[in-house]
C-alpha cells in the first residue's frame, strides 16, 4: 500500500501525486522550504494530507532552528510557521495544523530546545496517526447512510491520497464496501488537474472497488438515467452555518443531485470546520495557473493569449447538502447547531 506523506529519521517523504497514476515516486524533503513547495506545487494535495505535511514541516523547521532560549526560538519558529501558511488559502487544515503546533511549542516553553525540537517531531506524527483513526471513524459513521448496491458518485480525489490514509469521502465508501455493502463508484475526472481521473480512479482500483471513470459534464446525464444513488464528496473548509468549499465543479454536481433527489453528502474531519467563518461566501478561494486549463498532459489545448480563469475551488451551499459526516457524527441543519454538539463531544 502507498504511503502518502511519512515521517523518516528527520525528513518528510512524500509520493508525489503529480506523477500518478502513471509513476510511483517518492520524493524526500530535508527543509521546511521544500515541503512549503511540495504543498504549492501539488506534490501533495487535498486538506487533510495538507496539514499533514505541513505539520512535518513546522518539525523539520524547528529541528534547523539554531536558539539560545525559547524568545529566540518562538521568533523563528513564526518565520517558519507563517512561510507554510502562504502555500495555499482554501484548505483550512493547513492553518489547524500549524496553529496545532505552534500551540504545542508555546504551551512546552519550559522545555529545554532540544526537547521541545523533540516535542514538536512527536506532535506531527500524531497528526499524521490520529488522522487515519479519524478517518476510519468518519467512514464507519458515513457507511451507515449508504445502502446495499449503490452507486455513489464523487468528485475530485478525498481518498486515501487526500489524507493521511484510508480516506474521508472514498473512506465512507471503503468503509460500506468493507461493511459488504457492494457499492460501486462513479468517479468524475476533475478538469482541470484531473484528481478524480487520475488519483481516484487509480486508488479505488487499486482497493478492488468497482469504480467507472466519467467526464464531468456526464454527470446529469447518469443520475437522469437513475445510475446514481448518492453523492459523497470531501471538503476543504466548512463555514459555521454549514456551507461547503471542495473542488471546482462540487457545487454543480450538489444542484445536480438536488434537482435528481439524490442525497449530496459531505464527509470532512472536525479539524476542516471553520467555526470562525460565518459563511461559504468569506472563503478563500485559491486562483491556480492559467496553465492548468489551457494545457492537459504538457500540451497545449486552448489558443495562444487567450483569456483563462482557474479557481480551484467553489462553495456549495448549506441548503443543497443532505448531511455532514464527521469522525464524531453526522450533521444534518441546522448545521451550526450541530458542529457546536459535536465540539462539545469529547
Ligand atoms: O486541489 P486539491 O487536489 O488539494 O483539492 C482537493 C479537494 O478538493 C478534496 O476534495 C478535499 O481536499 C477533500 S480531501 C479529503
Amino acid at each position: 500500500m502507498f504511503k502518502v506523506v511519512e515521517w523518516k529519521k528527520n525528513t518528510c517523504v512524500m509520493i508525489d501525486q503529480r506523477l500518478l497514476p502513471t509513476k510511483e515516486v517518492y520524493n524526500t524533503y530535508k527543509d521546511y522550504k521544500g515541503v512549503a513547495k511540495a504543498i504549492k506545487d501539488m506534490v501533495v494535495r487535498g486538506a487533510p494530507a495538507i496539514g499533514v505535511a505541513a505539520a512535518m514541516g513546522c518539525a523539520i523547521g524547528a529541528l534547523d532552528i539554531k536558539a539560545k532560549d525559547f524568545d529566540e526560538f518562538s521568533k523563528k519558529f513564526a518565520k517558519v510557521c507563517d512561510h507554510l501558511a502562504g502555500t495555499r488559502p482554501t484548505a483550512v487544515n493547513l492553518f489547524w495544523a500549524i496553529e496545532r503546533m505552534k500551540g504545542v511549542a508555546e504551551a512546552n516553553k519550559g522545555l529545554t530546545i532540544a526537547k521541545l525540537k523533540q516535542r514538536l517531531v512527536k506532535e506531527a506524527k500524531d497528526i499524521h496517526d490520529d488522522d487515519i483513526e479519524i478517518n476510519k471513524k468518519m467512514g464507519r459513521n458515513g457507511a451507515k447512510l449508504l445502502k446495499k448496491d449503490w452507486t455513489i458518485l464523487t468528485h475530485c480525489n478525498a481518498g486515501a491520497l487526500a489524507t493521511a490514509g484510508y480516506g474521508t469521502a472514498l473512506g465512507v465508501i471503503r468503509a460500506a464496501s468493507e461493511a459488504g455493502k457492494n457499492v460501486k463508484v462513479f468517479a468524475d475526472e476533475t478538469r482541470p488537474f484531473l484528481q478524480g481521473a487520475r488519483l481516484t480512479a487509480w486508488e479505488l482500483k487499486e482497493d478492488n472497488i468497482p469504480v467507472t471513470l466519467i467526464t464531468d459534464n456526464m454527470a446529469a446525464h447518469m443520475m437522469q438515467k437513475g445510475m446514481i444513488d448518492a453523492v459523497v464528496v470531501g471538503t476543504d473548509r466548512m463555514a459555521s452555518n454549514g456551507d461547503v468549499a471542495n473542488k471546482i465543479g462540487t457545487y454543480g454536481v450538489a444542484i445536480l443531485a438536488r434537482y435528481h433527489k439524490i442525497p449530496f453528502y459531505v464527509a470532512g474531519p472536525t479539524s476542516t470546520i471553520d467555526m470562525d467563518m460565518k459563511d461559504g461566501s468569506g472563503i478563500p478561494i485559491e486562483e491556480r495557473k492559467t496553465r492548468e486549463v489551457t494545457h492537459i498532459g504538457g500540451k497545449r489545448m486552448a489558443p495562444e493569449g487567450i483569456d483563462v480563469l482557474n479557481p480551484a475551488f467553489d462553495v456549495t451551499p448549506a441548503k443543497l447538502v443532505n448531511a455532514i459526516i464527521t469522525e464524531k457524527g453526522v450533521v444534518t441543519a441546522p448545521y451550526k447547531a450541530g458542529f457546536k454538539k459535536l465540539f462539545a463531544k469529547k
